[in-house]
């Protein structure tokens, strides 16, 4: 095809301050489903394999770059900056340095519309190879167009646009719309661009002036798609409303792919998630990016999973938070257990309610179901760490490891202080300070021998009693209960 070989670069205009949002935080950083506004457009761009491509800042310029370039580390971007807002036509120009030694085509889109779908992306560049023209552009039909810059055809081609405020009153019956987002070829576009003035109803550098300069070269291509995808969020009331449907989006590719969702609506995944099938999810829960679940897992109510991986078979009882975890298959985890970043279990592994993991290597078949801290730890397979089990892996100053080698018993309530190692077969008993090594296949107790005083309880209340008397000499001072 030849927009294989055409080269693409993108731009992706992320200056605006968005007022309506009133918000010290400018607009295209504000999360929608787990990532800022701007990511779902730059994404689509880098997607296309675009290269480069590049965010025009403005407002806020250093937090928007740091926080796009966080979210993209690797990808080819280039920034811009737009000093003053004069204008998505001026805006587009500031890119223009940062496209030096591009000579291909150039997409153009808003970092405020997240919906925009690749395949809408794809279409706009088959159109512009169809038309054969320089410039190629997304246009959407709507009831109520106010506001919108209207597609002006003669002959049923694309003639040029006209902004709302700039429409003479038969032109504002026009109801296809421009939806901003364009396909042009570099070369014509850094010409046409330096041609725009600001002479209009808003005084403004407008960007849709390029359409009649291209019109007049050859033939736009058009491609309509349905107004949901064009949206750009103005307030957090639309932010609420695009997110729903993003929302609705991917949750249905997850139920045609064989994922049960109990209810879609309180179900958040986020982009790029991966679900095997015959995986259920329970209301409530989150699956954050970078999270990769196998098949046939059950993830019970309120789950929140942030890039962890869970294989095949295993189930997370409600209200596991997980993150940065892996999770072997048939693991059995939760309710309220708690999987921190480096915790890796293998196979057939239980943690319960009030578990803590933290660096923790857990091996096959090994359990931990209650009330327990296993931070820096390598634990054996086969092990069982009872209630109550802390690793003592912090001195105040460094964190030392716990290593407990296979078919290890900690009894319950005890405390393993690191560095400290527990060899193979050993048993720990319920309420020992494991402070040296236990070699294998044998017992450390460290607790203090029990005593035990038959008669006690009788002749201490006989003490009591007798002290109490009237007219005794000391009343009781302290009363127990
Ligand atoms: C623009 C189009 C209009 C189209 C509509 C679709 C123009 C002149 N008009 O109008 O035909 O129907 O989008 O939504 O292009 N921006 C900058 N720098 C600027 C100006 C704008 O970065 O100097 C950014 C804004 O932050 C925003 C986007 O560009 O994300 C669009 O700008 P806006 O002024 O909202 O354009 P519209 O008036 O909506
Ligand atoms: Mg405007």
């Amino acid at each position: 095809m030849l927009r294989r070989m055409t080269a693409l670069a993108a731009v992706v205009l992320c200056a605006g301050k968005g007022t309506r949002m009133k918000s010290e935080k400018a607009k295209v950083l504000h999360p929608i489903l787990g990532l800022p506004l701007c990511a779902y457009p730059l994404k689509r761009a880098l997607d296309l394999g675009a290269s480069p491509v590049v965010p025009v800042v403005g407002h806020q310029a250093a937090e928007v770059e740091k926080s796009i370039r966080a979210h993209f580390p690797d990808a080819p971007l280039r920034f811009a900056l737009q000093k003053e807002q004069r204008g998505t036509a001026d805006a587009v120009k500031s890119a223009q340095g940062a496209m030096t030694g591009h000579s291909g085509r150039v997409l153009i889109l808003y970092g405020d519309v997240p919906l925009l779908r690749r395949e809408t992306l794809e279409a706009l560049l088959a159109a512009h190879d169809r038309a054969g023209g320089v410039l190629a552009m997304v246009s959407t039909t709507l009831e109520d167009p106010t506001g919108y810059g209207r597609v002006i055809r003669e002959g049923g081609k694309v003639a040029r646009i006209v902004e709302h405020k700039d429409c003479t009153p038969a032109q504002r019956q026009v109801r296809e719309c421009n939806a901003g987002i364009y396909s042009v070829d570099a070369d014509f576009l850094w010409t046409a661009l330096a041609d725009i003035q600001p002479v209009n109803a808003q005084g403004e550098y407008y960007l849709t002036d390029l359409v009649e300069m291209a019109a007049k070269r050859g033939p736009v291509g058009t491609v309509d798609v349905d107004a949901t995808e064009t949206a750009g969020v103005n307030d957090r009331v639309e932010l609420a409303a695009r997110a729903r449907v993003l929302q609705q989006r991917i949750n249905e590719q997850h139920m045609r792919a064989g994922v049960t969702l109990m209810d879609p609506a309180s179900t958040f995944i986020e982009e790029g998630v991966r679900i095997g099938p015959d995986t259920e999810l329970g209301p409530q829960v989150t699956l954050a990016a970078g999270t990769v679940v196998g098949r046939d897992v059950t993830i019970g109510q309120g789950c929140v999973l942030t890039a962890s991986q869970v294989a095949d078979g295993t189930t997370l009882k409600p209200y596991s938070v997980l993150e940065d975890a892996v999770v072997g298959g048939r693991c059995i985890i939760g309710p309220f257990a708690r999987l921190r970043p480096g915790t890796e279990l293998a196979e057939d592994v239980h943690l319960g309610n009030f578990v803590e993991t933290k660096k923790a290597r857990i091996g096959r078949g090994s359990k931990a179901n209650h009330l327990a801290y296993l931070g820096d730890a390598n634990i054996g397979s086969g092990c069982n760490v009872g209630a109550g089990t802390i690793t003592c892996n912090y001195d105040g100053v460094n964190k030392h490891l716990t290593e407990l080698g296979d078919g290890v018993f900690i009894g319950s309530d005890s405390q393993l202080v690191a560095p400290v190692k527990v060899g193979d077969g050993a048993y720990v008993g319920a309420g020992t300070t494991v402070t040296k090594n236990v070699p294998p296949g044998s017992l450390a107790v460290s607790r203090a021998p029990q005593v035990v005083k038959e008669g006690w309880v009788a002749a201490k209340k006989a003490r009591q009693s007798k002290s109490a008397k009237p007219g005794g000499e000391t009343p009781p001072t302290a009363k127990t209960g």
